[in-house]
């Protein structure tokens, strides 16, 4: 899987869906441009979200919200106070790592242990093998993941207790060395926090401390009673957000996976104060739904339930997807009570409130929250779709089998030759298209090259003007992933193009 990983790196560059930032210089690390396929794929993948969780819904409304905030915001909100990754240095290979990334990765080499006892056992027995009753009776399985849960527990104390001396000496106890290098000698344990900080004002002594939003959410707290008075929203409702976000990641590693600058797609739903739980659980099971809806392969999907919990929510999991690297989180859903609101509620000394005319009673509303990765959710998108095919007669082909909703590039208008009024007639058809869909016209090169190309792209659809379409005003459209051929009326084109890639 390392493998398929470094080909979408590289594919996403040679296609252009993904640069480094600011590459003639070097690049800046975990920061990343979107090209001209990528810009294309990353607003569908925008409008297919916007369009579920607002147009869909008569009671989501959107807003727009500003990167910078007022600073109390972050007080509130607990991110100057609790934002932190517990960071460690190696003192001999000066590398830095989270703390917390290494602990938990020697728990999930437990994990693995378990599982491979666990498979074993499976070989063995076959039919008859009980899973369940296996686990909990199997002393070394048992003893892995006791170890497993206990490591666990104590990472997530000294975490919350912000005790990081008990981190340090879980890595000592552990024996955790420098994964590069296998080193042990490490400094103390410290607290970073991942905002990026800036400065309000012109002159340096009367500048006030800023922060780029660590996440978008709070931009919909501090307008809910906005949005809820100019819209007249009754409970439950929801606000939805997308925008930009900003987080000073310690370790950048894995491509747009975790990034410093990124895009969140949020939602905050308001409930009734004791709903919450039924709510949450509608939307894990709606967000879910509008993953499979993409077509990628519901086997690439599952919820991660967290034992762990924020110090805001009562409820949580993860969506997880699973990526070149492994499942990781993709979309978190959280139950985040009245945490915020209330925060709020005390730092501003504005009352928060909804009237429920039903219960007659002014309430803090509940909050579900569902909050997904826009570059993340790019990344799974274009993971899943990339694929080497084998052709019939031994050759092979390299497609992004993108869902058709989400391709940069709807059709392809391809003139057979270059000559004899059929560019003319392809350009037609790309001037009658492009009011309606993203078409591109290519007329370089052999039409088994430029299918190729097509195909590589994500395009979808293929459409062929050759001789015969002169005459009798057809053309041919090829379908990227059956590779199937199909005479069509040029002016049925519109309308087999929306059919193939409509919401
Ligand atoms: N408002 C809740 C919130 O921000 P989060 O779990 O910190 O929760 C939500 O982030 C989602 O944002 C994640 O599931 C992930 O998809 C995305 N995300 C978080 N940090 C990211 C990063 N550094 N780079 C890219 N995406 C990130």
């Amino acid at each position: 899987n390392d493998d398929l990983f470094k080909n979408v790196i590289s594919h996403a560059k040679e296609y252009g869906y993904i640069f480094a930032s600011s590459e003639i210089y070097d690049g800046l690390s975990a920061v990343y441009d979107y090209g001209q396929n990528g810009a294309e794929l990353k607003k569908n993948i925008k409008d297919y979200w916007w369009k579920s969780m607002v147009q869909m819904h008569q009671n989501i409304v959107g807003i727009d919200a500003s990167i910078l905030m007022h600073p109390t915001t972050w007080k509130a909100s607990g991110h100057v106070d609790a934002f932190n990754d517990p960071l460690i240095d190696n003192k001999d290979s000066k590398r830095r790592y989270r703390a917390d990334v290494l602990v938990e990765d020697y728990a999930e080499k437990l994990l693995q242990k378990a599982q491979k006892e666990i498979d074993k056992a499976k070989k063995r027995f076959g039919e008859d093998f009980d899973e369940e009753q296996f686990t909990s009776t199997n002393p070394r399985v048992m003893r892995y993941l006791g170890q497993r849960k206990e490591i666990l527990e104590r990472l997530g104390r000294s975490l919350t207790n912000e005790d990081l001396a008990d981190v340090k000496a879980l890595i000592e106890e552990l024996e955790i060395a420098d994964p590069e290098t296998g080193s042990r000698n490490w400094t103390e344990v410290r607290q970073f926090n991942l905002m990026f900080g800036t400065k309000l004002g012109a002159s340096a002594e009367s500048a006030t401390q800023l922060y780029l939003r660590p996440e978008t959410a709070q931009g919909i707290f501090v307008n809910f009673l906005n949005v809820q008075k100019t819209g007249r929203m009754k409970i439950p409702f929801g606000i939805a957000q997308i925008g930009k976000a900003f987080r000073n990641e310690i370790v950048a590693r894995q491509f747009i996976f975790r990034m410093r600058e990124f895009e969140q797609m949020e939602m905050q739903f308001f409930v009734r104060p004791g709903d919450e739980l039924k709510w949450y659980e509608h939307w894990k099971e709606v967000r879910l739904k509008w993953h499979y809806s993409l077509g990628l392969g519901q086997e690439n999907y599952r919820f991660h339930d967290h034992d762990k919990l924020a110090h805001y929510a009562n409820a949580a999991a993860d969506i997880e997807f699973d990526f070149p690297f492994g499942f990781k989180e993709l979309e978190g859903v959280h139950s985040r009570t009245d945490f915020d609101l209330k925060a709020h509620e005390e730092h501003s000394g504005k009352k928060l409130r909804f009237y429920d005319p039903e219960l007659k009673e002014n309430y803090v509303p509940y909050v579900i929250e569902t909050s997904i990765g826009l570059d993340r959710m790019f990344l799974s998108v274009l993971s899943a779709a990339l694929k080497e095919e084998e052709l019939e007669g031994g050759s092979s082909r390299t497609v992004l089998k993108l869902p058709a909703v989400l391709a940069p590039t709807k059709a392809a208008i391809l003139p057979l030759v270059k000559k004899d009024g059929l560019p003319e007639l392809a350009q037609e058809i790309v001037d009658e298209l492009k009011w309606d869909f993203k078409v591109q016209y290519d007329e370089k090169d052999a039409i088994g090259r430029r299918y190729r190309r097509q195909d590589a792209a994500g395009t979808p659809l293929c459409i062929t003007v050759d001789h015969d379409s002169l005459e009798d005003k057809t053309v041919t459209v090829r379908f990227r992933d059956s590779m199937e051929q199909k005479r069509v009326k040029i002016s049925e084109l519109t309308a087999i193009i929306r059919k193939e890639t409509d919401f």
